[in-house]
């Protein structure tokens, strides 16, 4: 187990909560100058339970502060869901001209197992909830994950939620909060074979390489298993939504498109709210087959970075591009460069450190692989690698330790669009995290790794051939100030 208190191994720009279990972020808002972030938390443990919504604020995204509990568990335990600020005071929360924060959840009863949508509201700022009470109960026990925005064209507020076993995302619509019309249901859909559907999303994004002001309409859902790599995974469509339904886009091919190629990408949501009109979401990164396995202590649950998102066509495709958010570099360290490094089997050691932000540009020549690997004090490699042959980025845990469930030693792929030469990555890594950006970001890999205590040790190799580095600039992230 790795104790995180010693040696200070915790991630330095990753969010984690002190202690206990962390799973999904909830209630995504930003309001005067706060970005909220909640998250499902068991305040008794580090495993699943208990579940009410803890919290965390920060003014750019990145450097996050804990906060009290914010929705404690009561006779039904307030699962995943999300907030919204009631500019208009439709709702009547309101209080003194100040409009309120609404909290909209799943209640689940572990008596009935019902799982029904409740309302709750602060008047300070995200501090403190009032209870509203139950408003969507459809009597399922698989009713769940309430996603709510304004919708300016229909000037009402919407809901996407899903029937989780049905694989159904739920489109409701309501004047206030309170009073919910069932609209449509999308899915479920043959490229989603999974045994249900989870955390839903659904927004609206430019189209970067389209007509000027062209858009698209994003719907993203979790599954349980069968993602990329065998596990959890999270997958999207692109589409039209006048308010009512989501429609598939023309010709839209019913295979699945991955958010993330990654084991630990999951649950991801969206902020309301973002005063630029950027869409930036945040996952929770893990797998589900080895959540409650994961070798922390004391607290186990770890978020991605916040990544903002945009849309893209390639070819007759679409694709996704995610980056971490432009705050980011607000926390960078000094520049650490090297350029037209060669690189042959014998490992070339690199001086990188434990939490940094790194592009790398490799040109890749005749090697069959190219590879950076970080090595633990114990030996144990996570190997972060191209082939270009195949055009594939993969992360291979398959040498990194420790065996703590059988899911874990894998290898995971990403496949960039046709092409040769050069290639850029975008690498940050915080000590029991890597993202991995390719493309433009259009293809990322989120991996969770456990080295011992002590240093990484990072070096660079290339198989059959040598391969040059042409540049690499890596950045430490420095440790967050408390806010
Ligand atoms: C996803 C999930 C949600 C649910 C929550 C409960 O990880 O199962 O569907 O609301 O976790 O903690």
């Amino acid at each position: 187990v790795t104790q995180w208190p010693m040696a200070d191994p915790r991630p330095v720009f990753h969010y984690a909560p002190q202690r206990n279990w962390m799973n999904d972020p909830n209630g995504l808002v930003y309001y005067d100058g706060e970005y909220h972030l909640f998250y499902q938390y068991n305040p008794h443990g580090d495993r699943w339970g208990h579940m009410s919504w803890g919290h965390a604020v920060s003014p750019d995204l990145v450097s996050w502060r804990e906060l009290p509990l914010a929705l404690p568990e009561t006779e039904v335990m307030a699962f995943s869901g999300s907030a919204v600020i009631d500019w208009k005071n439709t709702s009547g929360f309101g209080r003194g001209g100040k409009p309120a924060m609404v909290a909209i959840y799943t209640g689940f009863d572990p008596k009935s197992r019902i799982q029904a949508q409740y309302v709750a509201y602060s008047n300070d700022r995200g501090r403190t909830f009032t209870r509203h009470g139950k408003v969507l109960d459809i009597g399922s026990t698989e009713f769940r994950d309430p996603k709510v925005f304004w919708h300016e064209a229909t000037r009402r507020w919407v809901m996407i939620v899903v029937k989780a076993k049905e694989k159904k995302a739920a489109i409701y619509s309501s004047p206030d909060l309170k009073q919910w019309s069932h609209e449509s249901d999308f899915g479920p859909t043959a490229s989603s074979r999974s045994v249900n559907w989870e955390c839903p999303d659904l927004f609206e994004l430019p189209v970067e390489n389209g007509r000027p002001g062209e858009t698209r309409w994003v719907l993203t859902v979790s599954q349980g298993d069968n993602g990329p790599d065998g596990g959890s995974g999270e997958q999207w469509f692109v589409g039209a939504f006048d308010g009512r339904r989501f429609t598939l886009e023309p010709g839209w091919p019913d295979t699945p498109h991955w958010v993330d190629h990654g084991a630990d990408f999951y649950a991801a949501s969206s902020w309301n709210e973002v005063p630029d009109g950027r869409r930036v979401w945040i996952g929770w990164a893990t797998d589900l087959r080895y959540a409650h396995a994961i070798p922390t202590y004391p607290s186990r649950g770890l978020m991605t970075v916040a990544r903002s998102l945009s849309l893209r066509r390639e070819g007759d495709d679409w694709r996704i591009a995610q980056a971490p958010v432009r705050e980011l570099k607000q926390r960078r360290g000094p520049l650490r460069r090297v350029e037209n490094v060669r690189l042959t089997e014998t490992p070339t050691p690199l001086e990188l450190g434990d939490s940094v932000d790194l592009l790398v540009t490799i040109d890749p020549l005749r090697a069959s692989q190219v590879g950076l690997t970080l090595t633990d004090a114990q030996g144990h490699e996570l190997l972060i690698g191209y082939t270009p042959e195949t055009r594939e980025v993969f992360i291979d845990r398959t040498r990194a330790g420790p065996h703590f469930h059988d899911a874990f030693a894998d290898r995971h792929v990403a496949t960039l669009p046709p092409g040769k030469g050069t290639i850029t990555l975008r690498l940050l890594v915080d000590r029991s995290i890597v993202e991995l950006y390719a493309a433009d970001g259009t293809r990322t890999i989120t991996d969770r790794f456990f080295p011992g205590k002590g240093p990484l040790r990072w070096s660079a190799t290339a198989r059959r051939g040598d391969a040059v580095i042409r540049r690499l600039d890596a950045w430490p992230i420095e440790p967050m100030r408390s806010t």
